[in-house]
């Protein structure tokens, strides 16, 4: 009934139907494809709005309901998944006390400044691993103060790193056991790096400040170094872009992500416990005696890249290189997680394959999008070059090369004429001034990938972000004309598989809330 009149609505919409129809005609094939989508979508009723109330997509919606900041696997109703760990959204409802302003608006504010510069940064990030980024630093676990004296070192960083400098501040959270007896630590995940690392003690140079008690090795049995003449010591060198160093015997790491964020120390082996029942043993790690950057309160990062070192490749005999995750969404009683295997897996999953070529990251192919139920029109030509997406854990906004984010806000601009237009803000060029609502209706947006029937629906949170209370509320989809990736904030609530034995990436809808 409901998508039945709403259907009507925008049929009235004459002048939209018209400039559409003229579109379609121009572009023959995909015309022809769009038009038969929609004859589709409507025998399908298909949703072609989500009606939302406002308050919904403030981050701060309700704090009231928090005990919990990482979920564990017996409380997120996943008992029937041995293989998860809990997933916390960095700037969830849970994570955040609203800093820096005297409200929750100005809190949010502050926060989407944040989040947007940090985006930019992971982006940047992205790019220069693309094109090969060598770092021009010689990362060091001495003082750089003695280094500049020795002469030994041409270039020194600038202390300390700037508000929004630094990868990953946005990023999902997880909570494993490090060594033996374990000890907790939080690490954001990232499916864009490949080493797992963790601030370590004795900090030689510098660490920076983080939730728990910083991993000493020196108090667990499992520990021990991996010794410089090994072949995974060599093996570095092509997951960090740093050659790697060497201290009595000991190999060292260093790793640096775009700006001044890094962490140089002993690469080791250790216990990494996800559960009581999952413990992986002997896994390769950074121990971080120099860390510096805003790597949020966490003490590290876990890499599931595609490189032999990372945590996927190195539990291939336990797992079979497949690991899966639900992101949650900002709200307090949002539940997600990160599984590794493929029990439990949903059955409705639709798998596209990824590019084997491109190592560095996860690359998949956009095959259409369609916003409010029509299909966004683009060219074979556009999709085949500017269609190819890395999906990333790390980066918040979807980015799409103007080839195919202009087309598709213009559907998106049609479809919510009616609401009044705000200021944009940072990268986020199409913003509403909701003040006056309560509920709203936003077109659906879908992306298709190749495969079949592969369509990923983004939920209602995942299509605005509310940078200024609800005055300011932006479609949150960014213009860049140098990269496609597909964003966390789009993922939300999806159930995304990363079989990287079978070469393919799945989703499933509504694996978590
Ligand atoms: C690991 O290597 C470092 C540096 O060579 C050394 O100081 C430390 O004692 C070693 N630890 C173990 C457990 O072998
Ligand atoms: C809200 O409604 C008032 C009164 O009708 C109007 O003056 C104001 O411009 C409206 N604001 C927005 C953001 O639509």
């Amino acid at each position: 009934m409901a998508s039945r009149q709403e259907h009507t609505n925008f049929r009235s919409n004459s002048s939209l139907v018209f400039t559409l129809f003229l579109v379609l005609c121009l572009l023959k094939p995909q015309g022809h494809f769009a038009l038969h989508e929609n004859l589709n979508h409507q025998k399908q009723k298909q949703q072609l709005y989500h009606t939302v109330s406002v308050s919904s997509l403030l981050p701060f919606d309700d704090q009231s309901s928090c005990n919990n900041i990482i979920p564990s696997s017996t409380t997120n109703g996943l008992s029937e998944r041995k293989a998860s760990v809990g997933i916390a959204h960095r700037y969830g409802a849970c994570n955040v006390s609203p800093q820096g302003g005297s409200n929750k608006a100005e809190a949010g504010a502050n926060l989407a400044f944040e989040i947007l510069s940090n985006d930019q940064a992971r982006v940047k990030y992205i790019k220069d691993r693309l094109q090969n980024f060598k770092s021009n630093e010689d990362l060091s676990l001495t003082s750089r103060k003695r280094d500049k004296k020795n002469g030994v070192y041409k270039k020194t960083t600038n202390l300390p790193a700037q508000r929004g400098t630094a990868l990953g501040v946005a990023n999902y959270v997880v909570e494993v056991g490090i060594g033996t007896p374990p000890k907790q630590i939080s690490l954001i995940f990232d499916t864009g790096s490949d080493l797992t690392w963790t601030q370590c003690e004795p900090c030689v140079t510098s660490c920076y400040k983080q939730k728990q008690p910083i991993f000493d090795p020196s108090k667990s049995s499992s520990y021990s170094n991996i010794s410089c003449s090994t072949p995974l010591c060599s093996n570095l060198k092509s997951a960090t872009s740093v050659t790697p160093g060497c201290s009595s015997s000991t190999c060292v790491y260093g790793i640096q992500y775009g700006d001044q964020s890094f962490s140089v120390g002993l690469f080791a082996k250790e216990t990494i416990t996800l559960s009581g029942t999952e413990v992986l043993q002997n896994i390769p790690f950074g121990c971080g005696q120099n860390n510096r950057g805003l790597f949020g309160s966490t003490a590290g990062l876990m890499g599931l890249g595609r490189h032999p070192l990372s945590i996927v490749s190195q539990t291939a005999q336990k797992y079979g290189k497949v690991f899966s995750y639900c992101l949650p969404t900002a709200k307090a009683n949002s539940r997600g997680y990160l599984s590794f295997g493929s029990s439990g897996l949903p059955a409705n999953l639709r798998y596209t394959t990824f590019s084997t070529s491109e190592d560095l990251f996860y690359k998949i192919s956009m095959t259409a999008i369609t916003v409010g139920g029509y299909q966004v029109p683009l060219s074979a030509t556009v999709l085949k070059t500017d269609g190819q997406s890395i999906i990333d854990s790390g980066t918040v906004i979807t980015r799409l090369p103007a080839s195919i984010y202009n087309p598709m806000r213009d559907a998106f601009k049609k479809l919510m004429a009616s609401y009044k237009l705000a200021q944009s803000y940072s990268i986020l060029d199409t913003c509403y001034d909701f003040s006056n609502q309560t509920t709203i209706k936003i077109p659906t947006i879908s992306f298709y990938f190749s495969g079949s029937n592969v369509k990923v629906d983004v939920v209602a949170n995942g299509i605005l972000f509310a940078v200024n209370g609800i005055s300011q509320v932006c479609l949150a989809f960014a213009e860049d004309d140098n990269n496609n990736i597909f964003g966390n904030m789009q993922q939300q609530t999806l159930e995304v598989v990363y079989d990287v034995a079978g070469a393919k990436i799945g989703f499933a809808p509504n694996a978590c809330v």
